[in-house]
This record gives C-alpha cells, sequence and structure tokens, in this order.
C-alpha cells in the first residue's frame, strides 16, 4: 500500500480522491455563501454559519476537509518535482508556448494561486471565527436562537473594493483548475473511456464555470450594493 501512494500513480490517485472531495465541499460552501445574497437582513446567512459551526457531521468532516487540502497540496507539489526531475530539460526555442502550458504545469501554478487565495481567506474568515474572534462577531439572535454575526464579518469585508477584487480572481482560478482537474481525476481513478471522456469534459468546465460565476458574483453582489 505504501509503496502505491508513493509510486507517481498512487500519489496522481490519491491527488485526485481528495481533489473530488474537495469539489463536493465547495458545491455545499458555494450554496451556502449565496445565501448571502438571498438575504439583506444577513439572518439566513448566519443561520447556515451557525448550522455549519454546530452539527456534529460537519464538525467531524471539518478536520478531514483540511487533511484533504494538506494532502492534495503536498502530493501536488511532489507530483511535479516528479514531473520536472523525468523532464529537466528546459524547452527548446521554437516549442509551441502550449507545451510549456502543459496542463500538469499549469494545474501546478492554478492550484499555488488558489493556495495564496485560501491562505488570505482562511485569514479572512476562519481565523476570526474559530480562533481569534472579531468585534463584528457580536451575538445575534435568530429565530430564538443566539449565534454569531458572520453576514456582519462577510459584508464588512466585501465593503473594500481590493478584497472583491481578491475574490473575484480567487473564484476565477477555482474555476479554471476544476475545469481541468475534475475530469482528469476521474481519468486518473480509472472512470472514464473514449465515450465518458468528452462527457467529463463538458461536465468539468460546467462545475468551473458555476463555480467561477458563483464565487465571483458574491463579492461583486456587495460591491454593487455599497
Ligand atoms: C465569495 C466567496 C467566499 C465566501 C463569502 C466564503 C466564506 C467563508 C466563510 C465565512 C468561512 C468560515 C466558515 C466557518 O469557519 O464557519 C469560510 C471558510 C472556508 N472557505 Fe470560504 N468563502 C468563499 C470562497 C471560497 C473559495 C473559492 C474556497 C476554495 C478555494 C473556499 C474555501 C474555504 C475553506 C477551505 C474554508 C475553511 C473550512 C470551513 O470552515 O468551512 N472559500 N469561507
Amino acid at each position: 500500500m505504501s509503496s502505491f501512494l508513493s509510486a507517481s500513480i498512487g500519489r496522481k490517485f490519491l491527488m485526485s480522491l481528495t481533489g473530488l472531495f474537495l469539489v463536493s465541499f465547495l458545491c455545499i460552501h458555494l450554496t451556502l455563501n449565496l445565501f448571502l445574497t438571498f438575504d439583506d437582513s444577513g439572518d439566513l446567512f448566519n443561520q447556515a454559519a451557525h448550522f455549519m459551526a454546530t452539527n456534529p457531521f460537519i464538525r467531524v468532516m471539518e478536520p478531514l476537509l483540511a487533511l484533504g487540502f494538506v494532502i492534495h497540496i503536498i502530493w501536488s507539489g511532489l507530483i511535479t518535482l516528479d514531473n520536472m526531475r523525468a523532464r529537466p530539460q528546459k524547452y527548446a526555442y521554437g516549442d509551441s508556448l502550449l507545451s510549456w502550458w502543459a496542463p500538469s504545469k499549469n494545474m501546478f501554478i492554478l492550484g499555488a494561486l488558489v493556495l495564496t487565495f485560501l491562505v488570505i481567506h482562511i485569514m479572512n474568515f476562519w481565523v476570526k471565527m474559530k480562533l481569534t474572534g472579531d468585534p463584528l462577531l457580536t451575538n445575534v439572535t435568530v429565530g430564538g436562537v443566539e449565534m454569531h454575526n458572520a453576514y456582519a464579518l462577510v459584508s464588512a469585508l466585501f465593503r473594500n473594493p481590493l478584497y472583491d477584487l481578491i475574490y473575484v480572481l480567487g473564484g476565477i482560478l477555482v474555476g479554471l483548475h476544476i475545469s481541468h482537474g475534475f475530469w482528469s481525476a476521474f481519468q486518473t481513478i480509472g472512470l472514464s473511456n473514449q465515450i465518458w471522456i468528452s462527457r467529463l469534459k463538458t461536465v468539468a468546465v460546467t462545475i468551473g464555470v458555476v463555480f467561477g460565476v458563483g464565487f465571483s458574483y458574491i463579492p461583486l453582489y456587495f460591491l454593487i450594493k455599497f
């Protein structure tokens, strides 16, 4: 088993599985975040955030999610190193731009940019909500239940056009990364064939566009609103 995981195919396999797991997280994350734009009182989003913070199943899933990210990031670095070792020579002049912009390298660069976004993002919200607290998070009562005012924290951040830009770019980068990664993961796992590969590519691009547009829409909504 350990030799399978350290072999190139084993690494790719694990990266694919964790990638698909992260896509399923992002589906839920996007859906709940869109509540920010459905209800300007913030009650709907606060209830969703409170549910996520207190539901026992979600609490068990949170460390697994973090583990999924860590494995996905470390393994992608290892695979890229392997690829660079396997083909150390620089691309010759005259090699087309396409060969430089090869999918694996492209995915690594996009992944690194997504990671940069993720670090900023975790500092903006997760650290404040789980670790340090923030004056904006003072408790509100919704439907008789006391909870953090997560809406106040998020909407205050999106009053800053610089963060709106960062989050629009973050959404687009995630969308681009997934529009390749999703079908590629199925191919690595072996759940694809000649017929299915083109269908999976269409699904991947659709998910990528939904994530790109969906995540970008939220900061843009607040930018226009304020
Ligand atoms: C408009 C865009 C987004 C908004 C408003 C948003 C909002 C939030 C909030 C409020 C939290 C803290 C939740 C909590 O601790 O209970 C959070 C956590 C998180 N977000 Fe986002 N997010 C956005 C986009 C993204 C994107 C594009 C990614 C993926 C790259 C992402 C990945 C995460 C992760 C991994 C966590 C920590 C896990 C968790 O606590 O749920 N988010 N986000």
